[in-house]
């Protein structure tokens, strides 16, 4: 099996290229280093079953040009800006790198006669739904970020491209992702505002904003039970854990871990962190539960877990 990973210099998809490499795949590995880094793609640089393209995925033609020989059975496409505050400043990031990477992937898989895809979607379509819980079927979906927007239109575009040309398609929406090799986020935010002031952290928002955090390996799993074979047509699974951890829990998880003592908590105010932030929301997990598959680290152990890599 030949599998194409864009945005496998990620943080997500680095450790799945190396999931897929262990379980015998070809992989192809395009990334443009936006957010990704080359270290990340040496540690498999030596394997005969990987193959890295620096390429700008935006760029459909060049895209398609370079690889239109290879023959790929399956793409995860991962590729897309993964800070949602810088997208938050300037709408076009989210325009280019979270919504037409989908584009291009798309049509990569229409000209090449592709028919499998994994999609990585987000908690973040849903918008800010106060006290609804987040069922698949879930429509009139008002996402209130441009990253969650422009998800939200792949998510569309998926939709027909999978229909108009017989694709097996599986979309995963997951809330926040952390563990080993993470390089942003409220933990790196923490750590690093820790070390210039070790008696002071400014927390955004009131410090209650409280979401699911998914261990990394727990979400690799799981892609890799469900797109072994993906079933015809489309399919939708919301991926998480059961708990959640707030923004507080999290300054006194990495407080704790790293060693700081008697830490001011000096909160800015207000109930979310930034514009476009979704606080709090419950995303219902039956599909997949019904499928077998639970996390098996709580959102507060995956905090916890986390931190001591950094470490
Ligand atoms: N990390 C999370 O908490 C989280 C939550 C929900 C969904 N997701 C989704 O999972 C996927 C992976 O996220 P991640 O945390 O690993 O982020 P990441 O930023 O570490 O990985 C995304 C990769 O895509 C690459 N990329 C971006 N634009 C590109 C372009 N135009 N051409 C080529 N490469 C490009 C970046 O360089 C980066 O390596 C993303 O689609 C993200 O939206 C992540």
């Amino acid at each position: 099996m030949k599998a194409l990973v864009t945005g496998g210099a990620g943080f997500i998809g680095s450790h799945l290229v190396e999931r897929l490499l262990n379980e015998g795949y070809e992989v192809i590995c395009v990334d443009n280093f936006t957010l990704g880094t080359q270290e990340r793609v040496d540690k498999f640089i030596n394997n005969s079953n990987y193959k890295f393209y620096k390429i700008d995925i935006n760029n459909t033609e060049d895209f398609c040009n370079q690889l239109k020989d290879e023959k790929i059975d399956i793409i995860y496409h991962l590729a897309a800006n993964s800070d949602i505050q810088k997208g938050g400043k300037n709408p076009m990031v989210d325009y280019n790198d979270t919504f037409m990477t989908t584009f291009s992937v798309l049509e990569l898989m229409r000209r090449n006669n592709i028919k499998n895809l994994f999609f990585s979607s987000t908690s973040a379509i849903y918008g800010d739904e106060k006290g609804l819980l987040m069922t698949e079927d879930l429509g009139g979906l008002k996402p209130i970020s441009y990253y969650g927007g422009a998800k939200f239109a792949s998510e569309s575009f998926i939709s027909s491209y999978s229909y108009m040309n017989d694709f097996n398609t599986m979309i995963f929406r997951f809330p926040n992702v952390i563990g080993p090799s993470l390089t942003h986020g409220v933990i790196f935010d923490f750590k690093k505002k820790l070390e210039k002031n070790p008696n002071e952290l400014e927390i955004l928002g009131d410090g209650t904003q409280t979401k699911p955090y998914i261990y990394v390996l727990d979400l690799i799993d799981v892609i890799m039970m469900m797109t072994k074979e993906i079933p015809k047509g489309i399919e939708i699974y919301n991926i998480g854990v059961e708990t959640a951890t707030s923004v507080t829990t999290i300054a006194d998880i990495v407080c704790e871990e790293l060693g700081y003592q008697n830490v001011k908590y000096k909160y800015t105010g207000g109930n979310v962190g930034w514009k476009g932030d979704v606080p709090k929301f419950q995303f219902d997990l039956t599909k997949i539960h019904n499928k077998g598959w639970h996390s098996s680290y709580t959102s507060d152990e995956a905090v916890r877990e986390t931190v001591r890599h950094i470490k």
